[in-house]
C-alpha cells in the first residue's frame, strides 16, 4: 500500500494528495533551491505574497532569531503580479504541485487588477489565498482582517471576480478568529488558513532602539504553536469550510493536534528552515496514527480531538 493511503483531499476546492502544504514566502521560487526530496508529502505550496507592483521590502534587518521563534520583517519583497505570471508560476508548476497563490493588496482596486492579473492563468492556480493582514489604506493602514467590515468587502470582491478557489488567510491578531472566519465563508470564501504570524519585537540593546527599522515584526516558529493551536480550533467550531491549520507547526507530532482540533490541512512555515522533511515524516504521522485508530480517509481525522469526554469550562 502507497505511504500515502488515505491523505488525499480536497480543501476548499483544491484537490491535494497530501494535505500537508507549504506556506506562503518560506520556499524559494527557483526549483534549483529546493532540497533533494523535500517535496516528497507535500500537498500544495503557497507563493510569496503577491502584489499589483513590484516591491523592494523592507529597509534594515529583516530576521530575528529568538529562543523559539524567528521574528522576520521582509516585508512584500516581490516581483509583481506579471512577474509572478512570468517567472514563478511557471517555476512553481513545474513541482506537479498545486500552486496557492498568496495575495496582498492595500486597496480593493489593486485587489481586482491583481486578480484580473491571475485569471489570465486560471487553469495553473490551485486556489489564491487573500493575505488579509496587510493594511487598508482606506482605513489608515489597518490590516483587512481586523475591521469585520473590510474583511467582509475585500471577500466579497475577491469571490466575484475569482472563479476558482478562493481561501483567505486570517490574521491571528483579528478581535475574534470565529467571527472572521465566519465572515470570509458567508461572503464566499472556499477555506481559511488560521493564521499567521504575530506580531513582536526585538530591541537592539548596543544601539539601544528597535532592532527592526519597522519597529514591529512577524514571529513564527515555535513559540507560536500554542496559539496557533487555540484559533484553529476556535475558527473549525464557527464554520463549516474547511479550516487550514497554520503557525508554529515544526514537527509531526503538531501537525496532528492540528487536525485533531478542527484542520483539515496543515500549512508548514519556518518548521521548513529546520528539516525540510517534516512534510514527509508528517505523511507517515498521520499514516501510522490512522491505521491505529481505523480511520479511512484523512478528512475523518479532521476534528477528531474535539469529541472529548472531560467536561469544559473551570475546576
Ligand atoms: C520569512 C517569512 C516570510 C513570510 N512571507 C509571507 C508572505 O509573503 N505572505 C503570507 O501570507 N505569509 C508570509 N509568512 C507567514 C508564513 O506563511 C506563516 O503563516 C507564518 O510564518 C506562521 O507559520 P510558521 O510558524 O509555520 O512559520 C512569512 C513567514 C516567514 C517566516
Amino acid at each position: 500500500m502507497s505511504k500515502l493511503a488515505g491523505l488525499h483531499i480536497n480543501v476548499g476546492g483544491v484537490s491535494m494528495e497530501t494535505p500537508v502544504i507549504i506556506a506562503s514566502g518560506v520556499w524559494p521560487m527557483n526549483p534549483s533551491l529546493w532540497p533533494k526530496g523535500s517535496l516528497e508529502g507535500v500537498g500544495a505550496i503557497c507563493s510569496k505574497a503577491i502584489t499589483l507592483e513590484p516591491r523592494a521590502g523592507n529597509r534594515g534587518n529583516r530576521l530575528r532569531e529568538t529562543h523559539s521563534g524567528l521574528l522576520n520583517s521582509i516585508g512584500l519583497q516581490n516581483g509583481g503580479a506579471v512577474s509572478f505570471i512570468e517567472n514563478d508560476l511557471p517555476a512553481l508548476s513545474s513541482s506537479g504541485k498545486p500552486v496557492v497563490a498568496n495575495i496582498a493588496f492595500e486597496t480593493l482596486d489593486e485587489l481586482r487588477m491583481i486578480i484580473e492579473r491571475l485569471n489570465s492563468c486560471r487553469d495553473m492556480i490551485g486556489a489564491i489565498e487573500m493575505n488579509v493582514s496587510c493594511p487598508n489604506v482606506s482605513m489608515g493602514g489597518m490590516a483587512w482582517g481586523m475591521d469585520k467590515g473590510s474583511l467582509e468587502r475585500s471577500v466579497t470582491a475577491a469571490r466575484s471576480l475569482w472563479e476558482g478557489p478562493l481561501w483567505v488567510k486570517l490574521s491571528p491578531q483579528a478581535p475574534s478568529i470565529a467571527t472572521a472566519a465566519r465572515i470570509c465563508e458567508t461572503s464566499g470564501a472556499q477555506a481559511v488558513v488560521v493564521g499567521n504570524t504575530w506580531l513582536g519585537m526585538a530591541m537592539d540593546n548596543d544601539r539601544e532602539e528597535p532592532f527592526f527599522d519597522r519597529v514591529f515584526a512577524g514571529l513564527s516558529g515555535p513559540a507560536i504553536f500554542p496559539l496557533s493551536l487555540r484559533l484553529v480550533w476556535e475558527a473549525a467550531g464557527s464554520v463549516n469550510i474547511p479550516v487550514v491549520g497554520c503557525g508554529g507547526i515544526c514537527g509531526p507530532e503538531e501537525a496532528l493536534s492540528m487536525f485533531l482540533a478542527g484542520a483539515s490541512a496543515v500549512a508548514l512555515g519556518t518548521g521548513l528552515f529546520l528539516d525540510s522533511r517534516i512534510p514527509s515524516s508528517t505523511c507517515e504521522k498521520l499514516s501510522e496514527h490512522m491505521k491505529r485508530r481505523s480511520i479511512p480517509e484523512i478528512k475523518d481525522l479532521a476534528g477528531r480531538g474535539r469529541h472529548f469526554r472531560r467536561l469544559q469550562g473551570g475546576a
